[in-house]
């Protein structure tokens, strides 16, 4: 049986007068009286097919008994629409197919929601029947879009040499960061596997191994908490380089970017990418992963404390504080109700200890805590500051590790609120010089900001050296991470290796961890590292969150076939779940009584 000529978005005027056959799904079935038009549905478009009752009564009675997501074959004449019927909107707009005989392929029970309304459910039912719902054309579009930049990064990666080569997937488990899945092992009972949370090892050995120029489009797994942009198995595009220095590998990354979203979105992003250390862009913005597509700066209010009243903030100067503020143009407007709501907002999720302000007037500055500040230090912060009249500013007086931040995150939500984030604009950057590590008082040691395999700067390292002597030095050493941030989001991630082996071996000491815990958890490498290791560093980018800009969504479950809920279940085949004791008895394993799971999504 042939079951199509052609594809549901396919036919055009010049196909008028020939004899076709379609299949696909019912989208929409419109009776009117003598008449039945059928919107025939595949992933490459809608065709309209018309049966009249009046020239097929056999096909005519059949689509009578069609209803929505029915799967059917229908041959046909195409035939031309009327002028005022033309539909610019549809590919195959300018024609209809006149139906002559219709064959039912699969009965659809009714639907739980309607396809061509996804946001009319809720997520919970969209995700039960993620089938159904990768049948709407915003998933469509989505999953497609996907597939040709997959098309785009191996086709451009192959073209400048690299080798794509594939990393275990059951792996050691050497934690740093998040949490590993694990996967216990049948035949070596009481051991496990873990899942990667990266390549990085591997990818760091096959340069040792020879190969130069590596990438990788591959999964990975992170047992972490979960946000709009996070996903416990996600995608990485991988890639990793011999002999090369943060220039070479942030060439090859801007040019694969721009090829993108030039190809996909049909965007240009700028050449070369701004770069901001660490440093600039968390006193800037209060944020590392800044979203440039507005201004609303952080600016320094330290001058100013000392000639105020304001005890609160004097004393954080004298501790070593910082004191910032913000200034929304226009933003007198905001009501004390809104400003109590940021002041509880950030003293609960960033641990502000509050949030002051005052308001612009035309004599001076009024309202909040103005009356703190004499007439000339007013002037003088309006002056300094830029304030006009109608403006608000917003104070943090905090730790510098809580008052940056804090007001960074307040930055976003002021420019979401005030609706100062203009819409179809890409403002991608480069963010430098991370630190390298940073102390975790919980712990009592430091931690490495990216992995342990990132290099300190070349500059830092007496730090590093008197670390090792006398302690809490390293917090200043600088690293050779860098990061790749599009309007606010992190989209890349990566760094310049260490590839001396006694250097590595230093940054664990410095970590804290001891010869032997290092010898038993990265032996293999550092041994690898004895045997010939060129200079390497590379990236990876969140192809989940690339794709995400490139098709301008703000959730990453939109742009993932089958995603997990934000408690990492899967409500459509319901994993994680129990398994049978036998399987358990196999692989050695007894679960703690109380263990079990008490559900949520
Ligand atoms: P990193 O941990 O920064 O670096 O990860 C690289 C990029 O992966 C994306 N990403 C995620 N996307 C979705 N869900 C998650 N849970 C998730 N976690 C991370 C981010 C991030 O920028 N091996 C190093 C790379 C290197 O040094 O070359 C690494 O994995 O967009």
């Amino acid at each position: 049986m042939i079951y199509r000529t052609h594809t549901c978005g396919e036919l055009r005027k010049g196909d008028v007068g020939a004899a076709v056959t379609l299949s696909g799904w019912v989208h929409a079935r419109r009776d009117h009286g003598g008449l039945i038009f059928i919107d025939l549905r595949d992933r490459y478009g809608k065709t309209q097919v018309i049966f009249d009752e009046s020239k097929d009564p056999g096909a005519f009675t059949a689509a009578k008994e069609l209803s929505g997501e029915d799967v059917v074959t229908v041959h046909g004449q195409v035939v031309p629409r009327p002028a005022d019927m033309v539909n610019p909107a549809l590919s195959t707009g300018e024609i209809d197919v006149q139906g002559n005989r219709l064959q039912v392929l699969s009965k659809a029970a009714t639907t739980p929601f309607v396809i061509s309304d996804r946001q009319s459910a809720s997520e919970e039912l969209r995700l039960t029947y993620r089938y159904l719902e990768l049948r709407t054309d915003e998933l469509q579009h989505n999953i497609l879009t996907r597939s040709r930049a997959y098309q785009l990064v191996r086709q451009f990666f192959h073209d400048r040499d690299f080798v794509e080569i594939e990393t275990p997937m059951l792996m050691k488990s050497t934690p740093e960061g998040a949490r590993d899945y694990l996967v216990p092992s049948r035949i070596h009972q009481g051991r496990f596997y873990a899942l990667p949370q990266s390549p990085q090892i591997y990818k760091q050995l096959l340069m040792i191994a020879g190969y130069d120029r590596y990438f990788q489009i591959v999964k990975c797994f992170r047992d972490e908490d979960l946000r709009a942009d996070r996903q416990p198995e996600f995608t990485q595009i991988d890639m990793e380089m011999s002999f090369v220095d943060e220039e070479q590998v942030m060439e090859v990354v801007e040019e694969l970017l721009r090829l993108l979203f030039r190809e996909v979105a049909g965007a240009e992003l700028p050449e070369p990418f701004p770069r901001l250390t660490y440093a600039e862009a968390m006193e800037r913005y209060g944020s590392d992963h800044p979203d440039l597509r507005y201004g609303l700066e952080l600016q320094e209010m330290a001058p100013h404390i000392e000639g105020s009243t304001f005890d609160v903030f004097r004393k954080v100067l004298a501790g070593g504080g910082r004191v910032l503020g913000l200034v929304v143009s226009g933003g007198a407007s905001i009501s004390r109700k809104v400003s109590d709501e940021l002041t509880d907002w950030v003293k609960h999720y960033h641990k502000a200890q509050g949030l002051a302000w005052m308001k612009a007037g035309p004599e001076g500055l009024e309202g909040g805590i103005s009356k703190f500040f004499p007439g000339d230090i007013q002037q003088a912060i309006i002056a300094d500051l830029g304030l006009s009249p109608g403006d608000i500013l917003f104070v943090i007086g905090d730790e510098a590790r809580v008052a940056l931040p804090a007001l960074g995150a307040l930055r976003e939500e002021l420019a979401r609120r005030q609706g100062l984030i203009p819409e179809g604009v890409l403002k991608p950057l480069w963010v430098t010089e991370f630190p390298l590590l940073d102390w975790d008082p919980d712990q009592g040691r430091y931690l490495s900001v990216h992995h342990p395999f990132t290099a300190p700067h070349p500059d830092d390292i007496p730090f590093l050296d008197a670390q090792v002597q006398d302690g809490r030095q390293a917090a200043q050493v600088r690293s050779r991470a860098y990061d790749v941030v599009i309007n606010g989001w992190e989209i890349a991630g990566g760094s310049i290796r260490i590839h001396a082996p006694q250097l590595q071996q230093q940054i664990f000491s410095v970590l804290g961890i001891t010869p032997e815990e290092a010898e038993t958890k990265f032996g293999f490498l550092i041994k690898a590292l004895h045997y010939g290791a060129p200079p390497h560093g590379g990236i990876a980018f969140g192809f989940d969150r690339l794709v995400m800009l490139l098709v301008g969504t703000q959730q990453i479950r939109d742009v993932i076939a089958f995603p997990k809920t934000t408690s990492a279940n899967s409500l459509m085949d319901g994993a994680p779940s129990e398994v049978a004791t036998a399987q358990l008895d196999e692989l050695g394993i007894s679960l703690k009584k109380g263990k079990k799971d008490t559900g949520g999504q």
